[in-house]
């Protein structure tokens, strides 16, 4: 299984800068088959940029939500037809930004990884503890109870998944967790998904918080560390594309 790097931009970009980074990104890349799978999760409104921009080339398309509803009087949601029209490949579910600031629960989440996979794209779901979660002892039962509610409502499409653990206190800061901190959450988090279902190794496991150039070798040695999700350092093309050398 290659690896997957995923950059996540958040509530970043323009249409002038993304085109600059994208076409940086792939000059970078020249012909060459990156030795891992490549995707960009974008905010919405440039979904239509980045699919023509991405368009043949080895970087798929992903962003960053989606309404847990199919259609209708949801004003400012985007759903899961509604990505598909822009070929997206991926989807950011749960993300510890959107389960603070917006109150996005267990539940919600769970149904938001149902509704991408019902459209046949792949739902990231990502899963982390605080550090007072941490500091408690507390790490593995909230990455398990996160996992376990997704896991339920999706059901035999678990394989179908990818997870990125996030500790919510390695994002944005510059504190990583080590590769051996991580490592062992990765090897709990499979475990959990060997219960579920038969390939629990097709499933992709990234680790995402202050994942950079230099760090990125070390965390992806790791047995059950299938690849990163990309915050700051997706913003810039020297770096993601390191970042994506590493995992050869
Ligand atoms: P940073 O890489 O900026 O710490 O962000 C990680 C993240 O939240 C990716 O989803």
């Amino acid at each position: 299984m290659k690896p997957l790097i995923a950059g996540n931009w958040k509530m970043n970009g323009s249409l002038a800068a993304n085109e600059a980074l994208v076409k940086a990104m792939l000059d970078g890349l020249g012909s060459q088959t990156p030795g891992a799978d490549m995707a960009l999760c974008v905010p919405a409104p440039y979904l239509a940029q980045l699919q023509s921009l991405v368009s043949g080339s080895a970087i798929s398309l992903g962003a960053q939500d989606v309404s847990a509803h199919e259609q209708g009087a949801f004003t400012g949601e985007v759903s899961a037809t509604m990505l598909k029209d822009f070929a997206c490949r991926y989807v950011i579910v749960g993300h510890s930004e959107r389960r603070q600031y917006q109150g996005e629960t267990d539940l919600l989440v769970a149904d938001k990884a149902k509704a991408a996979l019902a459209q046949g794209i792949t739902p990231i779901v990502c899963v982390g503890e605080t550090l007072a979660e941490r500091d408690a002892g507390q790490t593995e039962a909230v990455v398990k109870r996160q996992l376990a509610a997704v896991i339920h409502a999706v059901a035999h499409c678990t394989s179908e998944i990818v997870v990125a653990y996030e500790p919510v206190w390695a994002i944005g800061t510059g504190k990583t967790a080590s590769p051996e901190q991580a490592q062992q959450v990765h090897a709990v988090l499979r475990a959990q998904l060997a219960a579920a279902t038969q390939h629990p190794e097709r499933v992709h496991i990234l680790y995402g918080g202050s994942m950079n150039a230099a760090n990125a070798a070390s965390l992806l040695a790791q047995p059950d560390i299938d690849g990163g999700l990309i915050g700051g350092a997706s913003l810039k093309s020297a770096d993601f594309l390191q970042i994506v050398a590493s995992a050869l």
